[in-house]
């Protein structure tokens, strides 16, 4: 199975490419799913049929739905939401702490991921496509397992062992949630982290990044590009839409034409290997099956619309199925002289947006306001960072052994 995940700027034409590139692998007998996070409802606009919260079949071998945002679980997360912010002031968490909770985002992402988890468990698709909402809520849902995880496995324990012992002794009175209230966290806890390796794994979910060629709109992809790499996900694709064609004798459509390419040349040239395919500007806006197809012939030609999965990287490797487990490919540790380089793979971060802090076993990494917690293998849990560079697409940390923290011989 396959998962393509389609963000982008607002309006670029996330949607429509998402519904293309669906309605394309259904043609080429893939059962497939879309799937749209977004509660505008253009993905059954795009497709000209309404849609529910069930797959409904629209084409053979393609499906889609409208994942439903549901009321009653939004207000009991938010509940859920109040209950732990109540929990950090009573418990005197650090600030650090507190903040990665404050960045949980809300019910609409949980659920869309839930979904998501679903229909992939269900092991009734060959491909789900995901119509993603614009940039910053979509990297805010693709950072929310593991944000949730670094939580639930830090800080969560202790609190569940407090409350336990509160309640023994009689002390914390009617404000202490139940146990099933904290097996229900637990509970979406597990089945987050179940999301988080179906998305981090290479061989499995890849991201295409779509954007129109606007000075303003490539800058922001460049930082969603950074940021994805952040996460540990994959993009396999540059999708640059509404492209202006070239010639004719119209001096405002030429100037047009002219600094598009211009963009193309600057995308063409920071994103690397990662391919870039065009769409041009369409005399009408693509709506319906056969539009839609037509959209995907242009964009994909002869080419698999799935595209060549990822290698699979060395996951694991780095330790138990924790956050650098599943980066895979996208951080490495290796030794170096007396001590070891830990390499993240970040293309086009400027060395300005970027800041390290060590905080217990976690290395802190915030790239453009984007916050990662890698927890670091023993081996260099017993070390201090001795520096760090950012050369060539990579952010390099030289660790060397702490002799405060190895056993005397
Ligand atoms: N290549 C194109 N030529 C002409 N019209 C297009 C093209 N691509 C998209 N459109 C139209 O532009 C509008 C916006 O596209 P779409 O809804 O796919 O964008 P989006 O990125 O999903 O937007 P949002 O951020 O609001 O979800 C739609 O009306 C769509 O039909
Ligand atoms: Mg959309």
């Amino acid at each position: 199975m396959r998962v393509l995940l389609f963000t982008g700027k607002g309006g670029v034409g996330k949607t429509t490419v998402a519904a293309a590139t669906g309605a394309k692998i259904a043609s080429r007998g893939s059962k497939t799913l879309v799937l749209s996070c977004d509660p505008a409802h253009s993905l059954a606009d795009a497709l000209a049929v309404p849609l529910g919260p069930e797959p409904l079949e629209v084409a053979p071998a393609l499906f889609a739905m409208q994942v439903d945002t549901q009321r009653r679980f939004e207000l009991r997360w938010a509940q859920v939401q109040r209950y732990l912010a109540g929990l950090f002031a009573r418990g005197g968490v650090d600030p650090l702490q507190a903040e990665e909770l404050t960045v949980l985002p809300g019910a609409d992402e949980v659920l869309a991921l839930l979904e998501l988890r679903d229909q992939a468990a269900s092991g009734r698709w060959d491909a789900l496509v995901v119509d993603c909402a614009p940039t910053a809520e979509t990297l805010r849902l693709l950072a929310l397992p593991e944000a949730l995880s670094w939580y639930m496995e830090r800080v969560f324990p202790t609190h569940r062992r407090v409350l336990r012992g509160l309640r023994l002794t009689r002390l914390g009175g009617p404000a202490l949630p139940g146990d099933a209230v904290l097996d229900a966290i637990g509970a979406l806890h597990e089945e987050l982290a179940e999301v988080r390796r179906l998305l981090a794994e290479p061989a499995v979910t890849s991201v295409r990044l779509v954007l129109t060629p606007e000075s303003v709109v490539v800058a922001e992809s460049r930082r969603t590009l950074t940021s994805l790499a952040l996460y540990g996900y994959r993009v396999d694709a540059v999708l640059a839409n509404r492209v202006f064609p070239a010639g004719g004798g119209d001096p405002w459509l030429a100037s047009w034409a002219r600094s598009q390419q211009a963009q193309l040349a600057e995308v063409r040239a920071s994103f690397g290997d990662i391919p870039v395919r065009t769409l041009g500007y369409r005399a009408e806006e693509p709506v319906g099956l056969a539009a839609l197809l037509e959209v995907a012939a242009e964009l994909y030609g002869p080419d698999d619309p799935l595209g060549p999965a990822g290698e699979v990287g060395p996951a694991g490797e780095l330790g138990p199925a924790g956050a650098m487990g599943t980066a895979g490919e996208l951080v490495t540790v290796e030794a170096d002289g007396d001590g070891y380089l830990l390499q993240v793979a970040l293309p086009l971060a400027g060395r300005d947006g970027v800041a390290l802090a060590r905080s217990g076993d976690d290395l802190v990494l915030t790239v453009d306001g984007h916050r990662r917690m890698l927890s670091l293998p023993s081996v260099l849990r017993r070390c201090r960072v001795d520096g760090a560079r950012l050369a060539g697409g990579r952010l390099a940390v030289r660790f060397t052994p702490d002799p405060a923290q190895w056993p005397a011989r």
